[in-house]
């Protein structure tokens, strides 16, 4: 059977537009509520595990799994977009709500007034805009938690920096596949 040629453009339109921050936290969510893929997740009592998973409108997807006591360490996901949302479990968000300047520092002290924190319980989950400099920790002694975070466009790379009080400092810039 054929296609016709109105059809296909409309499909080609609806493959080829740039996923918002709002469509990829529906994708999350829809995602966190199928029991049987958060189910399907190995979980390793001593690091994270994780499994990449088909985002919408080309992003990057992964379903990830925290054991009690990991986190992220601070890091920025570039010009990408993005949301995670807690499936199991609870993580711990801190975060930065200004935006750094992209280039050309090794080391910045930040501002007073800045630091954000999140609680995100199973179901509660975030956006973010391009720049976000955050770190996601699983504080629970006891509990494994799951999440399920996309990106777009797909992460080209991550800043890592580390923290001491309010000095921030670049340590790196790591390649998606080192990454997660
Ligand atoms: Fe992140």
């Amino acid at each position: 059977m054929s296609v016709s040629p109105s059809l296909s453009a409309v499909a080609a339109d609806a493959s080829t537009a740039a996923p918002t921050q709002a469509d990829l936290l529906d994708f999350v969510r829809r995602t966190a509520a199928d029991a049987e893929l958060i189910s399907s997740l190995p979980l390793d009592p001593e690091g994270r595990t994780w499994v990449r998973l088909e985002g919408p409108g080309g992003s990057e997807a992964w379903l990830i799994g925290w054991p009690p006591g990991t986190g992220t360490g601070w890091h920025d996901h570039a010009e990408s977009v993005g949301a995670f949302l807690t499936a199991r479990g609870a993580l711990k968000e801190y975060s930065l709500a200004a935006r750094l300047p992209t280039d050309g520092w090794k080391t910045l002290e930040l501002a007073d007034g800045i630091d954000r924190e999140r609680s995100l319980t199973a179901g509660r989950g975030r956006a973010f805009g391009r720049h976000h400099v955050h770190e996601v920790l699983n504080e629970s002694t006891e509990e494994h938690a799951v999440s399920v975070h996309a990106y777009y466009p797909p992460l080209p790379g991550i800043r890592r920096y580390s923290r001491t009080g309010r000095v921030l400092r670049l340590e790196q810039v790591e390649r998606p596949e080192d990454w997660q």
